[in-house]
C-alpha cells in the first residue's frame, strides 16, 4: 500500500483508452481528493481539457508500461478490452506498477465467450442454452435442425459486432460463413457459439470486486441500435440512462444471489480471481434473469451515466479493489437520474466522414448538471471537430428521468456539426 499524506494531492494517475467512458473516467479521477496529475494515453479532444494525453495507441503494452515507470505513474486505469485481452494489467504488475483491471486470465470472461459459457454452465449461472463449433460442417448441419430465430456468436472480441440474431437456415448459414469461412472477424470468429434466443428487457449492472468481495453499482440500459425504435443496425452504443425502471430491488437481490456473486466465486475457484470492474449484461425474461454476456472493463456508454452518480471518491474504490480491501469502503450514490445522448457522425455505425468543426459544446456546458464526454474528437487552436463515428456523449442529471430526458435534449439541440445523427427517444424504455 502506498502511504497517503493528508490534504495534499499527490497521485499520479494514467487512463488507457480514448473514447467516451474514459472521458467520464477522467472527469470523475479529476475530482478525486487525492489526484494531482492525469495523465490519459491516447485520450480525446475533450479528455485533453483535464488530462495530458499523451500518444500512446491504448493497445501498445510496451510503450503504456513504459511510459507509467519512466513518468512514476502511481496507478494506471486500462479501460478497454483489447488491453485488457492482451495481458496489459499483468505487464505493468510485472514491472511493480499499481493497475486497475483485471488480468488476462480473468480478462478471458470477455474475450473467449466460450470460456464464459462453460464457466456459467460449470456453476449453475443461468443463461442461454448453447452449442459451440468449431467446425463449419457440423455447424451448418446444427443450424439445419434449430428454431429460429437464433443467436450466433463469434468466440473473441470482434468490436461489437460478433453477434448475430438470425431468423431463419439461411441467415445463419450467411453468418456462419462470414465468420467460420470467410474469416470476417479473423481468428475471432474461428469457434462460435450458437445459442437460444431470449425475450426480455436488456439491463446492465457494472461491479467494482476485489476477487472476494462485489459491490454492484447502479443499474442502467443502453440503446445498441441506430436508430429511434430500436431500428437499424447494432452500434457501440447510441445513449443510456439509469437507473434502469425495470431492475427492481426484488430482481437486483436475484441477480446479486443467482448471478454476480456467484461468477465472482466461479472465478476464484477457477484460479482467475476478477478484480476490477465486471460487466454484467442480463436479459429479464419472463423465467428469470439470464446473463446473455459479460464484459471485464467499464461499459460504453453505460459509464457515462453511471459515474455522474457516483459520490466516493473513486481512487478510494480504485485502491480498495487493487489492495483487496473492497470490504472495508462505503460506496455511495446519489439518489437521482442520469441520461446520456450519442451524438454521432451522419452514416455511423457504416461509413461516415470526420473533420467537421462542432458547435455550441461551450453553451451546453454553461449549464449546472450537463456533461459533454467527448468520444470521436479533436481539438486544434481551441475548437473541436469531429474525428470518429460516436462524436459526444451529452449527459444531464435530475432528480428522475423524464426531467433527466427533457433536460438532455434540450442542451443536445444547442450542439451542431455537418451530418450529426443522435436517437431521439433514449431513456424511453
Ligand atoms: P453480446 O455482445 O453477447 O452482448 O450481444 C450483443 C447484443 O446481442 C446483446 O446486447 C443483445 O441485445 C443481443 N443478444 C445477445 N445474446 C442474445 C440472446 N441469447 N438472445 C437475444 N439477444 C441476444
Ligand atoms: N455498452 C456495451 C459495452 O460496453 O460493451
Amino acid at each position: 500500500m502506498i502511504l497517503t499524506v493528508d490534504g495534499v494531492k499527490w497521485m499520479r494517475i494514467l487512463v488507457v483508452g480514448g473514447g467516451g467512458r474514459e472521458h467520464a473516467l477522467v472527469w470523475k479521477i479529476s475530482q478525486s481528493s487525492k489526484v494531482s496529475k492525469i495523465y490519459c494515453a491516447p485520450g480525446n479532444g475533450g479528455i485533453s481539457e483535464l488530462a495530458e494525453c499523451v500518444n500512446i495507441p491504448a493497445t501498445d503494452v510496451e510503450g503504456v508500461v513504459r511510459f507509467a515507470k519512466q513518468n512514476h505513474i502511481d496507478l494506471t486505469v486500462v479501460a478497454p478490452d483489447d488491453p485488457l485481452a492482451m495481458g496489459m494489467v499483468d505487464a505493468l504488475q510485472a514491472e511493480g506498477l499499481r493497475a486497475f483491471g483485471p488480468t488476462k486470465d480473468a480478462a478471458m470472461i470477455e474475450s473467449s465467450k466460450v470460456f464464459a459459457k462453460n464457466l456459467m454452465q460449470k456453476y449453475g449461472i443461468p443463461t442461454a442454452k448453447y452449442k459451440v463449433f468449431d467446425d463449419y460442417g457440423q455447424a451448418v448441419k446444427y443450424v439445419e435442425q434449430i428454431e429460429y430465430p437464433t443467436v450466433i456468436k463469434a468466440e473473441g472480441l470482434a468490436l461489437g459486432k460478433g453477434v448475430v440474431i438470425v431468423n431463419d437456415v439461411y441467415e445463419a448459414k450467411e453468418a456462419l460463413k462470414a465468420m467460420m469461412v470467410d474469416k470476417v472477424f479473423g481468428q475471432a470468429g474461428l469457434r462460435v457459439v450458437i445459442e437460444e434466443h431470449l425475450i426480455g428487457s436488456e439491463v446492465s449492472v457494472l461491479a467494482f470486486t476485489d476477487g472476494r468481495t462485489v459491490i454492484p453499482m447502479v443499474s442502467a440500459q443502453d440503446h445498441k441500435r441506430a436508430y429511434d425504435g430500436d431500428r437499424g443496425p447494432n452500434t457501440g452504443g447510441m445513449g443510456a440512462f439509469s437507473p434502469s425502471r425495470v431492475y427492481t430491488p426484488e430482481i437486483a437481490r436475484e441477480v446479486e444471489n443467482r448471478i454476480i456473486k456467484p461468477t465472482i466465486k466461479a472465478m476464484a475457484e477457477e484460479g482467475r480471481p476478477f478484480k476490477g470492474v465486471l460487466y454484467f449484461g442480463l436479459m429479464l425474461t419472463e423465467h428469470g434473469p439470464r446473463v446473455l454476456e459479460y464484459n471485464a472493463r467499464f461499459g460504453d456508454p453505460e459509464t457515462q451515466v453511471v459515474l455522474p452518480r457516483l459520490k466516493t471518491d473513486i481512487v478510494d474504490i480504485f485502491e480498495a479493489v487493487i489492495d483487496e480491501r473492497l470490504d472495508k469502503i462505503n460506496i455511495e450514490w446519489e439518489d437521482n437520474a442520469a441520461v446520456c445522448v450519442v451524438l454521432a457522425s451522419g452514416g455511423y455505425p457504416k461509413s461516415y466522414k470526420t473533420g467537421y468543426e462542432i458547435s455550441g459544446i461551450e453553451e451546453v456546458l454553461k449549464e449546472p448538471d450537463i456533461m459533454v464526454f467527448h468520444a470521436g474528437t479533436k481539438r486544434i487552436d481551441g475548437k473541436y471537430y469531429t474525428s470518429g463515428g460516436r462524436v459526444l456523449g451529452v449527459t444531464a442529471i435530475a432528480k428522475d428521468l423524464d426531467t433527466a430526458i427533457q433536460k438532455v435534449y434540450q442542451n443536445v439541440e444547442k450542439i451542431h456539426f455537418e451530418n450529426m445523427h443522435y436517437r431521439r427517444d433514449i431513456g424511453r424504455k
